[in-house]
């Protein structure tokens, strides 16, 4: 595939999710949610009942994976096995098993090809952990997006508390710090910056004010 590929890795709450939406919109360029990838498999998983550590059976279900994802003005609608898994990808509980199964290696070779599918023109805006280590290696343009752990857990707890979810601040801090230090840790595809990604931190900075950024840096290398 020839179609440029801008990657956005970073821990989670780091703003990736609607800033890659953004910049994608804006260039009119494809997006690639990965970790949607990983909460689907551990869903499908879910309702198949196989186990959250049955890594060959989870890289069948994986590998098998029945998803659509429908982009209609600037939302984006899955379907998983043909029925709308959007918001029940969403919870906690779902994101706290996709990084376990996201650590079993036949899982993440199995989701390899389908994330590569994406790169297709004019151009791909790929969200998540190892877009720019593993997936897209050769992407132009590799952002690493942080935020302190702190700010990241507060804007969390914004988020759902407009989906009318009362959750606790320091509970919420604790699920983030667990999930950095196994997506951290893992030995297949850990969440690190690509030697020649530029990190960008936003604890103090507006969306508006990173999309402009990021955009600036796409015309300055491209
Ligand atoms: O970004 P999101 O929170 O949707 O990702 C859910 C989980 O999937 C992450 O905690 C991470 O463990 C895993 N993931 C991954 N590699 C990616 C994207 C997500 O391991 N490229």
């Amino acid at each position: 595939a020839t179609a440029p590929v801008m990657t956005i890795d970073g821990p989670g709450g780091a703003g990736k999710g609607t800033i890659s939406r953004l910049i994608a919109e804006r260039l009119g360029w494809h997006l690639l949610d990965s970790g949607a990838l990983y909460r689907l498999t551990a869903l499908a998983a879910g309702k198949h009942d196989v186990a959250l550590d049955d890594e060959a059976a989870l890289a069948e279900v994986a590998a098998n994976l029945d998803v659509v994802f429908l982009a209609e003005g600037g939302a984006t609608t899955v379907l998983l096995e043909g029925s709308d898994a959007t918001t029940a990808i969403r919870t906690e509980q779902v994101g706290d098993a996709a990084s376990r199964v996201a650590a079993l290696p036949a899982v993440r070779q199995a989701l390899l090809q389908r994330q590569r599918d994406f790169q297709n023109p004019p151009g791909l805006v790929a969200d998540g952990r190892d877009m720019g280590t593993v997936v897209f290696i050769d992407a132009p343009l590799k952002i690493f997006l942080t935020a302190s752990a702190q700010e990241r857990a507060h804007r969390r707890h914004l988020q759902l508390r407009e989906a009318g979810v009362d959750a606790s601040l320091s509970s919420l801090l604790k699920e983030i710090q667990a999930r950095d230090a196994r997506d951290m840790q893992r030995s297949v595809a850990p969440l690190k910056p690509a030697d020649d990604a530029i990190t960008l931190d936003t604890t103090r900075l507006t969306i508006p004010e990173v999309v402009n950024r990021l955009t600036e840096l796409l015309a300055e290398r491209g």
